[in-house]
């Protein structure tokens, strides 16, 4: 994927362009070399790298945060007859960690103007069965986790967090991934750091990591991942009903190459996002991302950047908004289509719109544009021309 350019003038802009190059070559060949592929060495370097990026004690590498997800909560031993108290207003995958556990996910309404839940409106459906909240970072905005920790605390719950979006998000002064009982993150492809597919738990229960890592590996004994290598023994116990959701060294490769880099491309993010913010303020039917309080030492991670129509001052709707920017051969998505529009979670638990009027809302507002560490200055300017244009020609 790359921008296509036409005598300098920008005439597309890509969804998503990945930053890999010699480093990731190297690392991933060094890896191969080494004759050892699955978990090892490489991933140990990745969980000990991000457990000192975020200030966390334990850290387990996973094969996507959806499986991350799901060792929180079955480590935590949730399971059917429980509760745990979500948003609707994210990819499935959170959902599907509670369901896998056997647990009942409760649906809650989002904020309207930040997308991520409120621990006022949390709060209102905790219930007898309630062990447990996974509010998400919507886009690398930080949640107020003061409140959600004093929230868990008072009810008796575990505060664990959907991070997928958050690696490089902090809240007051602390990273995502050190606050709480546990936070998942994404390592997906188009994740601010990305292994391909991968994921994270970080936690700091020391017990907690210990039943974690045991689970994320068939449930088998302590370096049992070592059996094949010289140091290791044949002999392994396996005490619990585990899951193969572990990380491979060819996978942490990747991700370790990235991660040299990582503080770069949250700066060329953070810019990146500094100048769409800026570009689109001009346009008076263009609703911009809420930005953290940043002298309070939160940041947001920009994984997305969610532009949202004022559909009032448009004669036209999101769809069609949509089609307008397909033709300036510009990528977009949109994050996200909320649970209570798929058909599965909908028929299962009776979910519609109406109680959910913000996330309803927000959806039919919303616009992902393109954003990560290589866009290009003209391609964000390309893009804003064009939201420029289309917010003109349909203004109401
Ligand atoms: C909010 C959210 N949670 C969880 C996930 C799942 O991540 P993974 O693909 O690593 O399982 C995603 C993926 O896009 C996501 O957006």
């Amino acid at each position: 994927m790359s921008g296509k350019k036409k005598n300098n003038a920008i005439t597309a802009v890509p969804f998503y362009r990945q930053s890999f190059g010699g480093d990731e070559y190297r690392e991933i060949k060094d890896t191969i070399q080494s004759g050892w592929v699955t978990t090892g060495k490489k991933t140990k370097m990745l969980e000990e790298a991000i457990a000192g990026y975020l200030g966390s004690k334990y850290t387990i590498a996973t094969n996507s945060c959806t499986s991350a997800m799901h060792l929180l909560l079955s480590a935590s031993g949730i399971k059917a007859g429980d509760e745990v108290v979500t948003t609707p207003y994210t990819f499935a995958s959170t959902s599907e960690a509670i369901l896998y556990t056997g647990a009942k996910p409760v649906y809650v309404d989002i904020d309207y103007e930040t997308l991520n839940l409120t621990p006022e409106a949390t709060a209102q459906k905790i219930g007898r069965k309630t062990r447990a909240l996974l509010p998400v970072h919507i886009a690398g905005f930080p949640l107020d986790m003061t409140s959600f920790s004093k929230l868990a605390r008072s009810k008796k719950v575990k505060l664990f967090d959907d991070a997928a979006h958050a690696i490089g998000t902090s809240y007051k002064g602390k990273k995502i991934g050190s606050i709480g009982d546990g936070s998942a993150f994404s390592f997906y492809a188009t994740k601010n750091l990305t292994t391909g597919e991968g994921g994270m738990v970080s936690t700091q229960n020391k017990r907690f990591a210990e039943k974690i890592r045991l689970l994320s590996l068939h449930g088998m004994s302590k370096g049992a991942w070592k059996r094949y290598s010289a140091g290791g023994s044949w002999r392994y116990d396996i005490s619990e009903l585990g899951y193969k959701y572990n990380m491979s060294d060819l996978v942490a490769s990747l991700g370790l190459a990235q991660f040299k880099k990582f503080d770069s491309f949250q700066k060329k993010r953070t810019t990146a996002a500094a100048r769409y913010i800026d570009n689109l303020s001009n346009f008076d039917a263009i609703k911009l991302p809420t930005v953290p309080n940043i002298a309070s030492g939160s940041t947001h991670a920009w994984h997305l950047f969610l532009m949202r129509l004022r559909l009032d001052r448009l004669k036209i709707d999101r769809d069609q908004f949509i089609e307008e920017i397909k033709k300036y051969n510009i990528g977009i998505s949109v994050h996200f289509i909320p649970l209570f529009y798929q058909s599965y979670y909908a028929t299962r638990f009776k979910l519609t719109p109406k109680q959910f009027p913000n996330a309803d809302l927000a959806f039919q507002e919303v616009i992902t544009l393109p954003l990560y560490p290589d866009i290009k200055r003209a391609e964000i300017d390309y893009v804003c021309d064009a939201v420029g244009q289309i917010c003109k020609k349909y203004r109401r």
